[in-house]
Parts: structure tokens; C-alpha cells; sequence
């Protein structure tokens, strides 16, 4: 398994107020190399398989909802420690608990609408970049 990747979305509600720009060059600027990117927009069935593993959540239904009233930015990403850097760079769930500087912190509103994603495990990195992404679409 390749360790040094993790998989992002850019989420409607930053797409909506555009961030999008701000948040690549954060990112670029963090010293993740962009391996994979595409502005696209999840299905109902794919915002409830990706996440899936909140099912019997209570804000599950909030959660593919928001995750799919628009554009999102799916990317894949590169730099040694991927994923944990990448969390550390967006911040906690929660924008109000997230660090001064944090990708939440900066542009997320709230618990639910908060920004940005970022897989929490190397194993979730390689699932989460191959539901978006064929092989050939990986650089
Ligand atoms: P993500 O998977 O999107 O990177 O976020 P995360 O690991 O920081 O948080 P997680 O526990 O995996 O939750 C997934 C997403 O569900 C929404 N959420 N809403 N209303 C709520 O209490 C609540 N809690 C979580 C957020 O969009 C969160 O990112
Ligand atoms: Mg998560």
C-alpha cells in the first residue's frame, strides 16, 4: 500500500463561497503535491457509500445531503506522513475547536459544514482515492 497519500474533498460549502483557490494553495503551500484532481459532484448512492461508516449516525442524513447539493474538489495527495499532516493542516471536525491557522479554522462554518475533508487512515486513503479516481487519472 502507498503510505505517503491521502485523499481530500474541497466541500459544497467552500466550493459554494469561493474558496477553492485559497484552500489548493494552502495546500500546495503545506507541501502536498497534487496526485489526482477533478471538480465533481456526488450522486445520493455515493455520498451514502462513501460515507458509510456513519450510517446510524444521527446526522447522517444532513450529512449526505450537504455532501451532495453541489461541486465538490476530489483530490488525491502527496508528501511523507500524508495523513496526518493533512489533519493537522485542516483542523478538528469542529471550526470553533479547530487551531488558528487551520483550513476549518479559516473557512469552515460549523460542525456539519466544515470545508474540507481529509482520510483519517492510510488504508481509508487508498479506499477514498479509488471511489474517485481510476488508475489513469493518478500522476
Ligand atoms: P471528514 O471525514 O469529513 O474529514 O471529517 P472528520 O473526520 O473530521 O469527522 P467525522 O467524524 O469523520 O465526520 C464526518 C463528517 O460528518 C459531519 N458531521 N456532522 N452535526 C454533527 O455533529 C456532525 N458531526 C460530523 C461533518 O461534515 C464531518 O466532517
Ligand atoms: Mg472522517
Amino acid at each position: 500500500m502507498i503510505t505517503n497519500r491521502t485523499f481530500t474533498m474541497i466541500k459544497p460549502d467552500a466550493v459554494e463561497k469561493g474558496h477553492t483557490g485559497a484552500i489548493l494553495d494552502k495546500i500546495t503551500a503545506s507541501g502536498f503535491r497534487i496526485v489526482a484532481m477533478k471538480l465533481t459532484q456526488m450522486t445520493l448512492a455515493d455520498a451514502k457509500t462513501f460515507y458509510a461508516i456513519h450510517k446510524e449516525r444521527p446526522f447522517f442524513g444532513e450529512l449526505v445531503e450537504y455532501m451532495t447539493r453541489g461541486p465538490i474538489v476530489a483530490a488525491i495527495l502527496e508528501k511523507d506522513n500524508a495523513v496526518e499532516d493533512f489533519r493537522t493542516l485542516i483542523g478538528a471536525t469542529n471550526p470553533a475547536e479547530a487551531a488558528e491557522g487551520t483550513i476549518r479554522r479559516l473557512y469552515a462554518e460549523s460542525i456539519g459544514e466544515n470545508a474540507v475533508h481529509g482520510s483519517d487512515s492510510d488504508e481509508n486513503a487508498a479506499i477514498e482515492g479509488a471511489f474517485h479516481f481510476a488508475g489513469r487519472e493518478m500522476f
